[in-house]
């Protein structure tokens, strides 16, 4: 069955996820590796979709449980269509958010509660966990004035929640990081983007040390 390396990243908003994919993927393509990039929710045309009707700022009446389905549903798609196939093909997959983001976002800050989001989500990946999972953490007051700077990046509907949203959003990271220690890994994403990314091939490094040496 699965034969390449499956990778998440995790965050709170403005966190820097997707400058450090970019840069993760192309140190990887530069050591020679088959990787590839995608995000969730999204990476296919189907979950895209999904993403638009989640993340509408008109969407004001979603339901919680309804907003929980809908990311369980893409993540579905995208897994069977996406990551699956690219695993079987040993490639490495670099995927911003998974499961994680479930349980912060919907489980923890939403309160319908990390076991309940848990359940629906077995059922969407069915044991598929993620290798390993890298963490970045930086507190709301940060990420979220990341974001007002950031002329490019359009503001969804959860970038619209209240401070304290965000607050327990990175407190249900903290929960998972402390129920997962083996699968992930915090890194202090306040820092410099040079001095993240070395955290971070330096925690890849640790956990697949003989399989994908990456030279920083
Ligand atoms: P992004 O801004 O990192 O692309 O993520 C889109 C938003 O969706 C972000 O606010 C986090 C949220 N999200 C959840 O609430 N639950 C999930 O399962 C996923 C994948 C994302």
């Amino acid at each position: 069955m699965k034969k390449g390396v499956f990778i998440t990243i995790e965050g709170g908003e403005g966190a820097g996820k997707s400058t450090l994919i970019e840069r993760l993927s192309n140190k990887m393509l530069q050591r020679g590796k088959s990787v590839i990039t995608t995000r969730e929710p999204g990476g296919i045309p189907i979950a895209e979709q999904i993403r638009a009707v989640i993340l509408d700022r008109k969407h004001v009446t979603m339901d919680a449980r309804t907003e929980a389905l809908l990311y369980a549903a893409a993540r579905r798609q995208h897994l069977v269509e996406k990551v699956v196939p690219a695993l079987e093909q040993g490639q490495i997959v670099i995927c911003d958010r998974f499961v994680d983001s479930s349980l912060a976002y919907q489980g923890h800050a939403r309160g319908l509660g990390m076991d309940e989001v848990w359940a629906i989500n077995q059922f969407a990946i069915q044991e598929l966990m993620p290798d390993l999972t890298i963490y970045m953490d930086v507190t709301p007051e940060v990420g979220l004035e990341r974001i007002a700077q950031a002329s490019d990046r359009e503001i969804n509907r959860l970038d619209l929640e209240k401070h304290s949203f965000h607050e327990k959003v990175r407190e249900g990271y903290m929960r998972l990081l402390h129920q997962n220690p083996n699968r992930m890994v915090l890194i202090n994403a306040e820092q410099s983007p040079d001095l993240v990314f070395n955290d971070v091939l330096t925690a890849i490094d640790a956990r697949f040390a003989g399989f994908f040496v990456i030279d920083v």
